[in-house]
């Protein structure tokens, strides 16, 4: 009895989902942000084939995840109990056989399901049935779960929701803590008490239960505080509403992801929702600026597009080999972060000009990113003595007395080597758009 009670003491006190995967960013394509309910086999082996042909699955992009609508809508097989795929849209023995096809190309393969009854789209979903759903997956060969947060019933839900930045409610948050109007939980609000939290807990324990490892996406928009349980929970989490091709929407969910990024590291991460690149609506410098901003978070990376359709130069842009090296660095878990808002006090909330300077390390040196929120061209500095780490590097060289050295640097763009800079490195930032170096020593 004794040496039971002390096993449980020193158990840790925050478990997650250790199964072995998800230590990096997730790196895939998903169907919703493309396709959304119009889907079918054929949509997800063509995905597939694009991942392979067009060099994606060479760079690390590796799931394939079938999102909302993959179900027969009318409800579970009334023996097994088992949700049923749709014989129409996965004709060749249901998920199932999806996922052999999928994996037989070296790729992995996600499901979707809702912590409610019914799915967004209004198909059987997964709360009450975890166990049985989790062991379906796992059957059919599933590595990645989307769980959304439609549809939960009334005595499951939460009567606050802690501070989600959402636009539309006018949230605020200031270093981390909820101000302004809205839906707040009282300060002292235990979250991981939440029945939002306790949802999300017994699909990760169902998952847990497998012999299949199986990377846990939650989505619960990061309503219950999420950010507060996420990284005992799953491997990433949403922290906003959804994405779409707006670029305001994009700008409103960099800026409050943005004030998350200390919960962000190793096999954990705020997720700001699934790439648009590609998609109609966004200019290059656009697509730009949301991939790089994304990677630097080190979001998920789940493009959500058409691949027979893309361009090269979004092609290019989900390529970047230094921003993919920096989001799937395997020494250096945390995410970039701002070291200047720019336009706004540090620290200011605001959904149209968020912070605009960041900066992270990585193995390959430090990646010193200018986003321009305004719609025309602008005149920017990156000044090496305002970033955290550069500033150190310098002092330590001076201490020294060898010398100062400056830092040589290379356009992520571009991938040019652009010389040795001694203080700063002046950019003009197109409209939209970001500037990014990659700085390093060795120069004299
Ligand atoms: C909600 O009701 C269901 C069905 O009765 C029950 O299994 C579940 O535990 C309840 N949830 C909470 C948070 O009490
Ligand atoms: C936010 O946190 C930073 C770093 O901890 C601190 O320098 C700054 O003063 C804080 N700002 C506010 C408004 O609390
Ligand atoms: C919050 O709730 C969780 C889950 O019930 C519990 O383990 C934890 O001790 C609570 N924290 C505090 C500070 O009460
Ligand atoms: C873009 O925003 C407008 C206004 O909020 C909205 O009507 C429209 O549906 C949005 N577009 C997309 C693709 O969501
Ligand atoms: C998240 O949890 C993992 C263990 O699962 C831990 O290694 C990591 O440091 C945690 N992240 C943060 C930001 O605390
Ligand atoms: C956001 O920042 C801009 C630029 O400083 C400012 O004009 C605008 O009023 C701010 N918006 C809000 C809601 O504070
Ligand atoms: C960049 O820094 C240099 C040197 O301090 C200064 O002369 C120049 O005006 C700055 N440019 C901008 C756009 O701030």
């Amino acid at each position: 009895m004794l040496s039971l009670v002390l096993q449980l003491a020193l158990a840790p006190a925050v478990a997650g989902l250790a199964n072995g995967i998800g230590r990096l960013p997730a790196m895939g394509w998903n169907s919703w942000n493309a396709y959304h309910c119009d889907i079918t086999e054929a949509k997800f082996l063509d995905a597939a084939d694009k991942i392979v042909s067009l060099g994606l699955k060479d760079v690390g992009y590796e799931y394939v995840n079938i999102d909302d609508c993959w179900s027969v809508k009318s409800g579970r097989d009334p023996t097994t109990h088992r949700i049923v795929p749709d014989p129409e849209r996965f004709p060749d023995n249901g998920i199932q056989g999806t996922a052999e096809k999928v994996h037989a190309l070296g790729l992995k393969i996600g499901i979707y399901s809702s912590a409610g009854t019914e799915t967004c789209a209004g198909y059987p979903a997964s709360i009450g049935y975890e166990e049985i759903d989790a062991a379906t997956w796992a059957e059919w060969g599933i590595d990645y779960l989307k769980y959304d947060n439609c549809n939960v019933p009334a005595n499951w839900t939460d009567t606050c929701n802690g501070c989600v930045p959402d636009s539309k409610l006018g949230d605020e948050i200031v270093n981390g803590t909820c101000i302004g109007p809205g839906n707040w939980c009282p300060v002292g609000y235990n979250y991981t008490a939440s029945n939002t939290a306790e949802r999300y807990r017994i699909m990760r324990d169902a998952l847990a239960n497998q012999n299949r490892p199986i990377l846990y996406s939650i989505c619960d928009w990061g309503q219950g505080g999420v950010q507060e349980w996420g990284n005992a929970t799953g491997h990433s989490w949403r922290s906003t509403d959804d994405i779409n091709t707006n670029w305001s929407k994009i700008v409103e969910l960099l800026n409050a992801n943005s004030f998350y990024l200390n919960h962000v590291n190793f096999w954990g991460r705020s997720d700001p929702d699934m790439l648009e690149v590609g998609n109609p609506g966004l200019s290059a410098a656009e697509a730009r600026s949301h991939f790089a901003l994304w990677a630097a978070m080190k979001s998920p990376l789940l493009i959500g597009t058409d691949l027979a359709a893309i361009s090269d130069d979004n092609l290019a842009i989900l390529k970047n080999k230094h921003l993919l090296a920096f989001n799937q660095d395997d020494v250096y878990g945390a995410p970039a972060t701002p070291y200047k808002w720019g336009t706004n006090p540090d620290w200011t909330f605001n959904v149209s000009y968020p912070a605009e300077y960041w900066s992270g390390e990585y193995q390959g040196g430090t990646l010193a990113l200018v986003f321009n929120p305004y719609s025309t061209s602008q005149a920017r500095n990156i000044t090496f003595s305002e970033i955290p780490g550069l500033h150190a590097k310098a002092h330590h060289v001076q201490g020294r007395g060898r010398g100062r050295k400056g830092y040589r640097a290379t356009d992520i763009w571009t991938d040019k080597d652009l010389g040795c800079f001694m203080d700063y490195i002046a950019v003009d930032v197109e409209g939209h758009d970001t500037a990014g170096v990659v700085l390093r020593e060795g120069c004299r």
